[in-house]
């Protein structure tokens, strides 16, 4: 049975192969989650990214899907995270061989990409609005006939 050594907290979890991180985690006390995210995550379903753990040993994790990578940084459009690379989704992980992990890594924003895309948005925003109002306005005036 694969172990999981917990950096953080000076502990080692037994589990069963292929068992579900995030789940052995919480059956054993630990939380992923920090915070608010305690109650507010999307209960192990990879879009929220708040159940970050680093890997410090990872034989026992399969490589990293791009669903996952980009919950990780951030699926909402108008901010973006720097993760580094060690960086993981707890419930994304199913355990395979031993691995060891630190909880609660620390995640900063990216301002650049977060910039990039307010610019977009606002861009999007604006044009798309106008393109909307145009469009709608012609329409009504072949309906109506004005
Ligand atoms: S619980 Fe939401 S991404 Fe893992």
């Amino acid at each position: 049975m694969p172990v999981i050594t917990l950096v953080n907290e000076g502990k080692t979890l037994e589990v069963v192969e292929r068992a579900n991180l995030r789940k052995a985690l919480l059956k054993n006390g630990i939380s992923p989650y920090v915070g608010k995210d305690k109650f507010l995550n999307c209960l192990g379903n990879g879009l929220c990214g708040t159940c970050r753990v680093e890997v410090v040993d990872g034989k026992g994790a399969a490589p990293i899907s791009p669903l996952e990578e980009a919950s990780l940084l951030g699926l909402v459009p108008l901010y973006a995270r720097q993760v580094p690379k060690n960086v993981r989704l707890a419930c994304r992980i199913d355990v395979t061989k031993d691995m060891s992990i630190k909880t609660y890594p620390v995640i900063t924003i990216d301002w650049k990409l977060t910039k990039e895309r307010l610019t977009l948005a606002t861009i999007w925003t604006i044009f798309g609005g106008t393109f909307l109002f145009v469009t709608a306005r012609l329409l009504y005036e072949i309906a109506t006939g004005r």
